[in-house]
């Protein structure tokens, strides 16, 4: 024995080194044949791996510019966590932007902004921004609500996202007097920590499922009548990521908890179908609105990314005719995210907003609808002048999801797909969940919501209004080519917005349908 310790400790660390680096040349040659590079290139080959696996992170942090990365760049992001810490979210020297760049966009600012003055909404609270429409008002719903925040969070699910990361949203819209959509997996315990809630379904109908997975509205009615929270129902036809596609939760985030709120089994991926079982054509969809609406009471709207327009001229024909229809439409665009979808779907199937929303809304402006619905927006539109353009474009409000992440800490890691997110937000681990202050983050969230809408009041200031609402298609411009340089939004979509009714933001903040709880 003794002798082969001595043996052992007589050989260098170099020998040891090189021992391993044997050892691990000869599994490459001989008994591994799932790599090609590393049986061709042994021990070698595995830098190309590793250098692979970390290569978004060192391109993130010091090789790609501060305008360059995608979905969210460093500048919008580095904007977002600012704000939502309060810190200083100025820029210093002047715009790093090309200002003259293809489909750079210029808000046009009056000569003279406008003044709030004493005793206006504005003058006490800067960040007072209600929806300027009221949802379910024109189709007469017995409780109509008015967001009173037009800044709220897009859908996402419990189960896409954390316990503590749901949890700390809607502790944040609470603190914001905004409003958190729920997303596909139902309503949980962490959506009901005081904030006003939209409650969202797709095809799977978690939370308002019937045992043979059809849509039950024996449940939806109960879910309402022991849920005062929820202010809006939102029927979900498709998302910007994967429209058409249905939802993917992947086995790996199912857990006990979550597979019992949604009535689907643990460790197994969640496949909601394409299409809904509960219509199969639009006066059938029209037909489940009213029919939801009646038995609840609550406005319900439609989401959906666009594509096509055929159906969505045949709804708004049955509105014209019926006089019924959603109380509003929420449109997301192609750049919009997920939890987890294929790239093909999520790189090309849908338009990207600002064409989807332009399409859209000319179907329902030229059928003199706009005013009956309230139009949401989502699709990184979560700063204030993209807001702005977006309100000239006819939008009411706009939801944000991933610009909400980031807020409570998301670093864009891009494996929300994985269960492996290394900010405790789009997991279902429980360690890396705990990492998560819920007090704190849910602060951020708020604080960031107050931010946007504070510099989105001054923008529409400083373009010479009192709310976003009154924003027009001249009011922006976009760059276009070297022949037109820059055209109003008026030139470049074809269209003016139907005006909104405003009376002014007194009247919004003595409205009896304004949502939130309190404006201190
Ligand atoms: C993690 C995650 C989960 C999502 N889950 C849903 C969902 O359940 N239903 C849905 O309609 N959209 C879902 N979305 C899409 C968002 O609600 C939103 O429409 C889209 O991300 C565009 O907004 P954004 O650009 O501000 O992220 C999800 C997005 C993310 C990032």
């Amino acid at each position: 024995m003794d002798v082969f310790l001595n043996t052992l400790s007589a050989v260098p660390w170099w020998g040891y080194v090189l021992g391993f680096l044997a050892i691990v040349a000869i599994r490459d040659i001989f008994f591994q044949k799932a790599h090609t590079i590393s049986h061709n290139y042994p021990v070698v080959g595995h830098l190309r791996y590793w250098l692979e696996s970390i290569g978004p992170e060192m391109r993130q942090y010091f090789v790609a510019n501060n305008r360059e990365e995608l979905p969210f760049n460093r500048i919008e992001r580095g904007w977002i966590y600012a704000s939502a810490k309060k810190e200083n979210n100025y820029e210093g020297f002047g715009t790093d932007r090309d200002i003259y760049a293809h489909q750079h966009i210029f808000v046009k600012n009056q000569m003279m902004a406008f003044k709030t003055s004493e005793g206006h909404p504005n003058t006490e609270h800067k960040d007072f921004v209600p929806c300027a429409k009221v949802m379910g008002a024109y189709n007469k719903r017995r409780k109509p609500y008015r967001p009173a925040s037009v800044i709220n969070v897009s859908a996402m699910s419990f189960g896409s996202l954390s316990a503590a990361a749901v949890e700390a949203l809607n502790k944040g819209v609470a603190k914001a007097q905004a409003f958190h959509n729920t997303g596909e997996g139902g309503l949980s315990p962490y959506h009901k920590q005081g904030g006003d809630v939209v409650f969202h379904f797709g095809t799977g109908y978690f939370g308002v499922r019937s045992s043979d997975g059809n849509f039950s509205l024996e449940k939806m009615k109960q879910l309402v009548e022991d849920n005062p929270c929820i202010k809006a129902i939102e029927i979900k036809l498709s998302q910007g990521a994967k429209p058409g596609k249905g939802g993917v939760l992947p086995g790996a985030k199912i857990t006990k908890e979550i597979a019992e709120i949604r009535g689907v089994e643990v460790g197994k991926d969640v496949l909601s179908p394409a299409t809904h079982k509960a219509f199969s054509n639009v006066s059938e969809l029209m037909e489940l609105i009213e029919t939801i609406a009646d038995a609840t009471g609550l406005p319900v709207g439609i989401k959906g990314a666009i594509g096509k327009l055929d159906q969505w001229e045949e709804l708004a024909e049955i509105m014209l005719k019926t006089g019924k229809g959603p109380d509003f439409i929420a449109v997301d665009g192609g750049e919009g995210g997920t939890g987890a979808a294929p790239p093909s779907f999520a790189d090309h199937v849908s338009l990207p907003w600002v064409y989807g929303f332009s399409s859209l809304y000319k179907v329902f402006q030229t059928r003199n609808l706009t005013n009956r619905i309230v139009f949401i927006g989502s699709g990184k539109l979560g700063f204030p002048a993209k807001a702005a353009m977006a309100f000239a474009m006819g939008v009411d409000c706009i939801n944000v999801a991933r610009e909400a992440m980031m807020s409570i800490g998301c670093i864009q890691a891009q494996i929300c797909h994985t269960n492996k997110c290394p900010a405790g937000i789009a997991t279902q681990n429980k360690w890396r969940q705990n990492g998560i202050s819920i007090p704190l983050k849910s602060d951020r969230l708020a604080q960031y919501f107050k931010t946007f809408r504070k510099e989105l009041v001054e923008i529409t200031h400083a373009a010479g209004y009192e709310h976003p609402c009154q924003f027009t298609m001249h009011d922006i411009q976009v760059n276009v080519d070297d022949m037109d340089l820059t055209r109003n939004l008026r030139t470049t979509y074809g269209y003016n917005k139907t005006l909104v009714p405003f009376q002014g933001t007194q009247e919004l903040y003595d409205c009896a349908y304004l949502g939130g709880k309190n404006f201190d």
